[in-house]
């Protein structure tokens, strides 16, 4: 009788953590919805193909903005002696980036809980995206204005319409083309 209540108490307790872990993962992704984009990864085959045409260079600063679980730069970092920092809005993201890039040893990249709008990126030499054209939108004055001379923009599912006149390259991959931005 009190082995049963034992594993009952037992099961309820593990419901319980296992009904609050999934409702803050979905509220922390509808927060990141409603702060411009949603949490949907780079396909892990598209990123090869993305990293190879961007002709990554030993000691580049590279920014992520909306860095989610940080597969691109942790994939870049593996690759690359780069300075990586990733930034997003969303917690729970920030800390898998930050478990990942602990397990894969990776301590050149940076990942911080901010939002892209509040980034500095005037030194950045390589800035990847992969959110939503309304929040690129938001930071049209911050890449225009405050970006590198020769920073390469990588925008990943969208096209950046104020960009255009910088634009050198598409590649098709997967679901979603990816457009590459050089800045004069
Ligand atoms: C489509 S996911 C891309 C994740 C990652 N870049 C990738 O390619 O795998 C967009 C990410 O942007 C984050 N995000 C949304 N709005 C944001 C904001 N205002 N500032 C920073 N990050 C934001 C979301 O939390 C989400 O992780």
């Amino acid at each position: 009788m009190i082995v049963n209540e034992g594993f009952y108490l037992f099961i309820i307790t593990a419901e319980l953590l296992f009904l609050i872990s999934a409702s803050v993962y979905i509220i922390f992704l509808i927060y990141s919805w409603l702060k411009g984009a949603p949490y949907v990864a780079t396909q892990k085959k598209s990123l090869d193909s993305i990293i190879q045409h961007a002709r990554i260079k030993d000691g580049q600063r590279i920014v992520e903005l909306g860095s989610g679980d940080g597969r691109f730069l942790l994939e870049v970092a593996k690759k690359y002696k780069i300075i990586g920092l990733g930034v997003d809005i969303n917690p729970i993201p920030i800390l898998k980036a930050r478990i990942f890039a602990r397990m894969q040893k990776v301590s050149s990249v940076t990942f911080l809980l901010k939002d892209i709008r509040e980034t500095d990126l005037t030194s950045a030499d390589v800035i990847y995206i992969f959110l939503f054209p309304k929040l690129v939108q938001a930071i049209q004055d911050n890449l225009l204005k405050n970006t590198k001379r020769n920073a390469l923009i990588i925008s990943h599912g969208f096209k950046i319409e104020y960009l255009s006149k910088y634009h050198i390259n598409t590649i098709k991959n997967g679901k979603f083309n990816t457009y590459f931005y050089k800045m004069k």
